[in-house]
């Protein structure tokens, strides 16, 4: 590589589960900028955070996502050891291997680890996804989105909501890209793409005749007496309706031994397509997930979310969701609004539009044109 085109050598990070959507549209644009003359260029770099077929490498045969150019294969451990060997591993990248840029994706332990091991060697950061808040300190990914935040150099946003955060915290406003959702532009991509999963007509599973539920917050799953108390309250909700639970492998620990009611029909964590055909044919969708009720806002799909606070709020002031809590007993009465048709319909926030990772890739190369 000769030193110019080192100048346009982005690093794409993509630790975990939630970030594979986000990284495949960034890449494909950029791709897309090089057959017509870009310097642009990208080394995608996995952390290894999920390493496992069922989190990481279908996500990647279905998205169309190439091998990842570096595996770090940092794997499992508690939150400081994961993002410990992410920030050894990256540094030790970035040393043998300068690139121009690290440009991290939404608030997993790999974003905030990589965009601290760029940022002390002076590779600038770019986040897309910032300036989301939850206020929910008790959260890992709230600690990440704050930490990668106050070391971002450029700042790719998919809400008014989130600039503004930004701008509170004294971002500048020429360092804030209102963006759009790359998430978003995943899904509109594959939305012809998605297929019923081989147990669909074992369980025989009707469009509109079934919940889906994913659950895998620390706050919902990890102590076993409230966990089963939510289960049950699931249970008791949905008239009789399947409920679709692909668990999630923290999940599953937590699971181990515990009588779930008859009608949650635990599954293995889907791939993407299968995933989402679910969501979108789903008459609810009861979830702790943050990308799920993006998902769920853009399909029209009622989504009832099992938290107290919530980091993407157009998704309740504009979309389809709606913040139920953690306690069990407020459950009930919100699936009955859903189950008596009195959900509310929701409309579809400004710019996810399926354009995003265009805009990101135009004004990377933008932003590296300028670079001294
Ligand atoms: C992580 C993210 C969370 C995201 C979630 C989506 C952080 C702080 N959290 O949480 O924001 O919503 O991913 O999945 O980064 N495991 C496997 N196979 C894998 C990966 C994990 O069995 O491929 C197991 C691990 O061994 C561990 C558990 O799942 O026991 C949790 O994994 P971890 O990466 O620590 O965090 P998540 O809970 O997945």
């Amino acid at each position: 590589m000769n030193a110019k085109d080192a100048n346009y050598l982005v690093d794409i990070i993509a630790g975990a589960r939630p970030n594979f959507m986000k990284v495949a549209p960034i890449m494909r644009a950029i791709d897309a900028r090089r057959r017509t003359g870009s310097r642009l260029r990208y080394r995608l770099v996995h952390t290894g955070q999920h390493y496992d077929e069922r989190m990481s490498g279908q996500f990647f045969t279905q998205l169309g996502i190439p091998a990842p150019d570096v595996n770090l294969e940092v794997g499992s451990g508690s939150q400081a050891e994961q993002t410990a060997g992410i920030m050894v591993g990256y540094e030790r990248l970035l040393l043998s291997e300068r690139s121009a840029l690290c440009l991290v994706v939404g608030d997993v332990n790999s974003t905030m680890a990589c965009a601290i091991a760029a940022q002390k060697l002076r590779v600038p950061v770019a986040h897309v996804e910032a300036g989301i808040r939850s206020g929910d300190w008790t959260m890992p990914e709230e600690i990440n989105r704050l930490v990668t935040d106050s070391i971002t150099n450029w700042f790719f946003t998919t809400s008014e909501v989130a600039n503004s955060n930004l701008r509170r915290s004294g971002v500048p406003a020429d360092a804030v890209f209102f963006v759009g959702n790359t998430m978003i532009d995943t899904l509109l991509d594959n939305m012809a793409k998605l297929r019923p999963p081989p147990f669909w007509e074992e369980l025989t599973l009707e469009a509109n005749g079934y919940f889906v539920m994913t659950l895998h917050r620390p706050a919902n799953v990890d102590d076993p007496a409230s966990f089963a108390r939510l289960l049950e309250a699931v249970g008791s909700g949905v008239r009789g309706l399947p409920v679709i639970f692909p668990v999630h492998p923290r999940t599953a620990k937590a699971m181990q031994g515990m009588a779930v009611p008859a009608c949650i029909k635990a599954v293995e964590p889907q791939p993407y397509l299968e995933f989402n055909h679910l969501v979108k044919h789903a008459r609810g969708v009861i979830t702790d997930s943050g990308g799920v009720t993006e998902e769920t806002t853009v399909m029209g799909v009622p989504c009832l979310t099992l938290r107290d606070t919530t980091e993407r709020p157009e998704t309740v002031a504009i979309g389809t969701n709606e913040l139920v809590g953690t306690d069990p007993s407020r459950l009930k009465p919100a699936l009955d609004r859903l189950l008596d048709g009195h959900w509310k319909a929701g409309g579809i926030p400004p710019k996810w539009d399926g354009h995003t990772g265009e805009r990101i890739a135009r004004e990377l190369e933008r932003l590296l044109d300028a670079q001294p």
